[in-house]
């Protein structure tokens, strides 16, 4: 991307409801920018909830959408985007982030994140129709998929606040050093 360092988007990533839309939208606050859910452009593309995109149309079709849209939000100066946990799955999609943008992966542990089960399956259709163990394996092999990142929080135990203004703080030295 043009421009400088100082200005590329911020890119929140990490498996389904780790708080990346709620940690994105306050770092987006903090920093003035504009915030992007990429889950909720997809779902106003289609004017249907994602577990209906994927009833109805299909994963394949909201990955195409997903990666159209995440290609054009990457680069745009100054946003602070989310996008879905099954988003860096393509490589194409992690190329775009990393190459335009700094991408943050929003880590959590099992043992918290499996507390958290019930509130997300309802609107997780990835989720739906799955046993703990299986749940569990693909919360362990989309480590590796989250592997392409510029910095790494783990999230247990801190509140969304002190996870944004933990960012913030490494977004103001980093811009310190390198622009
Ligand atoms: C998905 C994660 C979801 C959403 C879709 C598929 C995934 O986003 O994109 O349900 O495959 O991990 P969140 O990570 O925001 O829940």
């Amino acid at each position: 991307m043009n421009g400088s360092f100082r200005e590329r988007s911020i890119v929140f990533v990490g498996f389904m409801g780790v708080g990346k839309t709620t940690v994105g939208k306050l770092v987006a606050n903090k920093l003035y920018r504009s915030f992007v859910d990429i889950d909720r452009e997809i779902e106003k593309e289609y004017e249907l909830p994602t577990t209906e995109i994927f009833k109805q149309i299909g994963e394949k079709a909201f990955r195409e959408k997903e990666k159209n849209i995440i290609n054009n939000y990457v680069n745009q100066k100054l946003k602070v985007i989310s996008v879905g946990g099954g988003a860096f799955l393509q490589e194409e999609v992690r190329d775009a982030c990393i190459n335009n943008c700094i991408v943050f992966h929003l880590d959590i542990s099992w043992d918290s994140w499996k507390e958290r089960l019930s509130i997300l399956v309802d609107s997780r259709p990835v989720l739906q129709g799955k046993t703990i163990q299986e749940i569990e394996s693909l919360f362990e092999s989309r480590k590796a998929t989250y592997s392409k990142h510029n910095s790494k929080l783990m999230t247990d135990n801190q509140s969304e606040e002190e996870i944004a203004d933990s960012i913030i703080n490494s977004l103001k030295l980093a811009w310190e050093l390198y622009d």
